[in-house]
C-alpha cells in the first residue's frame, strides 16, 4: 500500500532544542545579541578550522558576501559566471552594476567549462565567478591559470560546498574568496545565514568593516558599507549544528550510495558519480531524465512523482540567463549555452537530507524505476 506521507527535497538540520536553550539563556544574561559577540567569535573560529580555511567572516546569508566580496575587490565591468545556478549568483553582479557575461557549462559536472571563458574574455572582463554547482568542485586549476594569464580576480560561489575537499584540501581556499550559504535548506545551517572565506588578515578586516556598514572604528566610515552580521543566536545555533554535520552527511552519503545502485541500470536515467579524491557532501542527488530512453520527460516524471508525495525539485530550471533581467544579454542566447539547457531541461534533484529513512529511498526509488 502506498504511504501518502510526503517526502520533502530536503529538511533543516535542527541542533538539539535543549542544547540550544542553555545557549540562549547565556546570551539573555550577556544581554550582548549582536554585533561581534562571543558566539560569533567562536563560530569563526570552529567553522576555520572544521573547514580547514585560515579566515572566515560571518554574515547573514550567503548572498550578502558574494556582493560585498565584489565590493571588497573593487570589480567592475564585465565578469563570466555560469548560468546553471541559483539567481543569487548572478543579482550579486547586478546589484553591483556589474554586466554578467554567460559561459556554458561543461556536463560532466554542471560547472563552468574551463575551455569556453577565454572566448568571452573582453577589455572589460575583470574577474570570473564560477560556482561549485551541487558541491562539486570546479576544476579551480585552470581557472586559476586563466586568471592569472589575464590578471582577473575569482570569487568562487560555494554556497553548496560546505567541507568540500580535493586531495584533502578545501576547496574553499581556491581563487580570490569564496562565499557560502547556511541557509536553512543547506547541508549546514544557521536558519539564514551564510560567509566568506579569504586567504589573509588584511582582507578579513577590510570584509569585516565592510559588512558593517564600513565602520572601521567608532568615528571612521572607511567605505560604502552594508549591514551583514551574525547575530549571535544564529552564531550559538551554528556552533551546536556544527556538531550534527559529519554525521548528517554521512546519512546523505547513504542515500546517495542506495540511488546510485538502483538507477545505474535504468535505461535513460543518468546521475553524477563521486569524483577521485574528492571528500564529496552529498548537497544534492540531481538526476537526468532522457525523454525518448526513459519513456517520459523529465516533467512527466517530476509530476508523476508529485502525485506519489514523493517532492523533487528541478534544480536548476529554469536557467538564470532565461529571466527576464538577463534574457537580453548577449551572452544568453541558447546557442551560447547548449548543455546549460540540456542540463536545465532534463534535471531533477532528489529528496536528500539527513532524515531519509531506508523506506523513504526505497519509496522515492519506486516512483522513478518502472
Ligand atoms: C549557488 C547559490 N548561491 C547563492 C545562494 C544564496 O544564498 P542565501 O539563500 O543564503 O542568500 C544560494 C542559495 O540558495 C545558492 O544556491
Amino acid at each position: 500500500m502506498m504511504s501518502d506521507k510526503l517526502i520533502t527535497v530536503t529538511a533543516p538540520l535542527l541542533p538539539n532544542l535543549d542544547d540550544f536553550h542553555e545557549m540562549l539563556k547565556e546570551i539573555w544574561a550577556s544581554k550582548w545579541i549582536t554585533n561581534n559577540g562571543a558566539f560569533h567569535k567562536q563560530l569563526e573560529k570552529a567553522l576555520c578550522e572544521y573547514l580547514k580555511v585560515p579566515y572566515i567572516s560571518l554574515f547573514t546569508n550567503g548572498t550578502l558576501p558574494l556582493i560585498t566580496a565584489l565590493q571588497a575587490l573593487r570589480i567592475t565591468g564585465e565578469v563570466i559566471t555560469t548560468p546553471y545556478s541559483f539567481v543569487a549568483t548572478t543579482h550579486s553582479l547586478w546589484w553591483n552594476g556589474i554586466k554578467p557575461v554567460f559561459v556554458d557549462i561543461d556536463p560532466a559536472t554542471g560547472n563552468i567549462d574551463p575551455d569556453k571563458i577565454e572566448a568571452a574574455i573582453t577589455p572589460k572582463t575583470t574577474a570570473i565567478m564560477p560556482v561549485h554547482v551541487y558541491g562539486k568542485p570546479c576544476d579551480t586549476q585552470r581557472i586559476q591559470e586563466i586568471a592569472d594569464k589575464y590578471g582577473l580576480k575569482i570569487i568562487y560561489d560555494a554556497a553548496h560546498a560546505f567541507g568540500v575537499e580535493v586531495n584533502g584540501e578545501s576547496i574553499l581556499n581556491a581563487g580570490d574568496m569564496s562565499t557560502l550559504s547556511f541557509h536553512a535548506t543547506k547541508v549546514y545551517n544557521t536558519i539564514e545565514g551564510g560567509a566568506l572565506v579569504m586567504h589573509d588578515e588584511k582582507t578579513k578586516q577590510r570584509i569585516d568593516y565592510l559588512k558593517n556598514f564600513g565602520f572601521a572604528n567608532e568615528v571612521e566610515v572607511v567605505a560604502p558599507g552594508i549591514n551583514s552580521k551574525m547575530d549571535e543566536m544564529r552564531s550559538a545555533y551554528g556552533l551546536l549544528s556544527l556538531k550534527q554535520v559529519d554525521a548528517a552527511i554521512e546519512a546523505r552519503h547513504q542515500a546517495a550510495i542506495r540511488y546510485r545502485e538502483v538507477l545505474r541500470p535504468v535505461e535513460g536515467i543518468t546521475f553524477m558519480d563521486d569524483m577521485p579524491g574528492v571528500k564529496h557532501n552529498y548537497s544534492y542527488f540531481p538526476i537526468f531524465v532522457d525523454a525518448e530512453k526513459y519513456g517520459m520527460t523529465r516533467d512527466e516524471l517530476y509530476f508523476k512523482m508529485k502525485e506519489q508525495g514523493v517532492l523533487g525539485r528541478r534544480y536548476f530550471y529554469p536557467l538564470i540567463s532565461e529571466f527576464s533581467t538577463y534574457r537580453g544579454l548577449p551572452s544568453s542566447s541558447k546557442e551560447n549555452l547548449p548543455n546549460a539547457h540540456k542540463m536545465a531541461d532534463s534535471v531533477i534533484c532528489l529528496p536528500m537530507h539527513h532524515e531519509l529513512s531506508k523506506e523513504d529511498v526505497e519509496r522515492i526509488l519506486e516512483t522513478i524505476v518502472k
